[in-house]
Order: C-alpha cells, then structure tokens, then sequence
C-alpha cells in the first residue's frame, strides 16, 4: 500500500453540525513536516495563550519551550512515556505546560488546570489558522520533569506538546501508529455529555 504524506485536510471531522472550519480541520498527528517553526511564530502562538481568559486574571500557566537539536529538547523526550517516545522525535518543537499550583503560596488554585487547558485550545487555534497542529501528552513522567527542569515546588508540570508543521511522511512512523494517523475519528454524540435542564 502506498502511504500518503498526511495534510491538514487529512482528518477533517464528519461533524453533526456546522463548526468553525479551523475547528473541524484540528487533528493531532504524529508525523509533522521537515519545516522548524520560526521564534516570530513561536511568539505568536504564545501570544494567543498570554491574551486567554483565567480565573482572577491570575494566568497560572508557564511553560518551557524547546527546540530539536538542543539538550533540552533530549530532555523532554527522555521525560516521556515509551509510547510517546516511538512518535515525538518527528516534532521540531517540544514543550512542558505547567501551572501554578496557589494564590500568593498559600491559597490552592482550584482552576489552575482549567486555565491551562483553555489556553492551550486558544493557542491551537492561532496554530491551527497557521498550518501549524499541536499534539498534547500527558504520557509524561512529570515527577522526572520536574527533577531535570528543575521546576519550583509552587508548580506542577502537567503535559507536553508537540509543535510542528501539519505534513511529513507517514513512514517516519512505526507500523502500529501508522495505522492509527490512518485511521476514523471516533466522537460520542452530544446527547451523552449535555444533559438539558437536570443531570441527564
Ligand atoms: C490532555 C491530553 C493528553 C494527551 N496525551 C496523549 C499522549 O500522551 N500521547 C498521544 O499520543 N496522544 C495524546 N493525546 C492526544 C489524544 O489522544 C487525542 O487528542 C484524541 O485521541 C483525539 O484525537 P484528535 O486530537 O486527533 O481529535 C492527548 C490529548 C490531550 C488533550
């Protein structure tokens, strides 16, 4: 079978109603394009995650960027989980998400985590209008993360992600998850998660 280098129009949700096409186009591949992304677009993706809306204004997130070919790109990759170990390399940018963990060191922020996720789904739309797809990772050792980063009690790293140009050779990736950039998205119909008036 002849394996087609993958596109951002690759997997483009059969959605049940009509969705803002950067939307529906979303994916998160495991093969990326031979292409790095430029500091001017890494400050643009970063700067749809400074403008997101958190609890308080507090903006807990905080992230460490790394770039392939640098030591702490090798880092990341050796802080992940074997399976995300067999994909990630194809990636050119490698980030841990993490949040801060309280308000002034003593007061738990409860929505700490929301706020992270909510910015990381603005900055994979700014990516998105981009050509540009993120694949988030929570197959993560965040306890090693932490050691080797070196990350402050106060902080918790969350995720990964990978940043890369939507393309590349599907090749580049072992049998099993060659099959899996292949294969249907799968989705539950909404009437399994919105419950109109009470719970369900
Ligand atoms: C918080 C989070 C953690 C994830 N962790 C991993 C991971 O460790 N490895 C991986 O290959 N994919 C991971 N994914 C990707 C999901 O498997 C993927 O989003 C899901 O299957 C839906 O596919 P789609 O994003 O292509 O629509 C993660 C996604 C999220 C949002």
């Amino acid at each position: 079978m002849e394996l087609p280098e993958m596109n951002k129009y690759d997997k483009v949700a059969k959605t049940d109603y009509e969705i803002y096409p950067l939307l529906s186009q979303r994916y998160s591949p495991r093969v990326f394009k031979d292409k790095k992304i430029t500091a001017e677009e890494l400050h643009q993706l970063f700067e749809a995650v400074r403008w997101s809306a958190s609890s308080n204004n507090i903006q807990p997130w905080r992230f460490i960027l790394t770039k392939k070919g640098s030591k702490a790109f090798n880092n990341v990759v050796d802080c992940l989980s074997e399976f995300n170990q067999k994909w990630v390399k194809n990636a050119p940018v490698l980030v841990l998400c993490g949040y801060k963990k309280t308000v002034d060191k003593v007061k738990e922020n409860f929505h700490a985590l929301h706020d992270l996720g909510l910015c990381l789904g603005n900055m994979t739309i700014q990516a998105q209008s981009m050509d540009i797809a993120l694949h988030h990772m929570a197959g993560l050792d965040w306890q090693k993360a932490h050691e080797v980063f070196k990350v402050p009690d106060d902080f918790h790293i969350a995720t990964a992600l990978a940043i890369g140009y939507y393309g590349g050779d599907i090749t580049a990736l072992p049998e099993d998850l060659q099959k899996q950039e292949l294969a249907k998205r799968e989705r539950k119909p909404q009437s399994e998660f919105v419950f109109k008036d009470s719970w369900k």
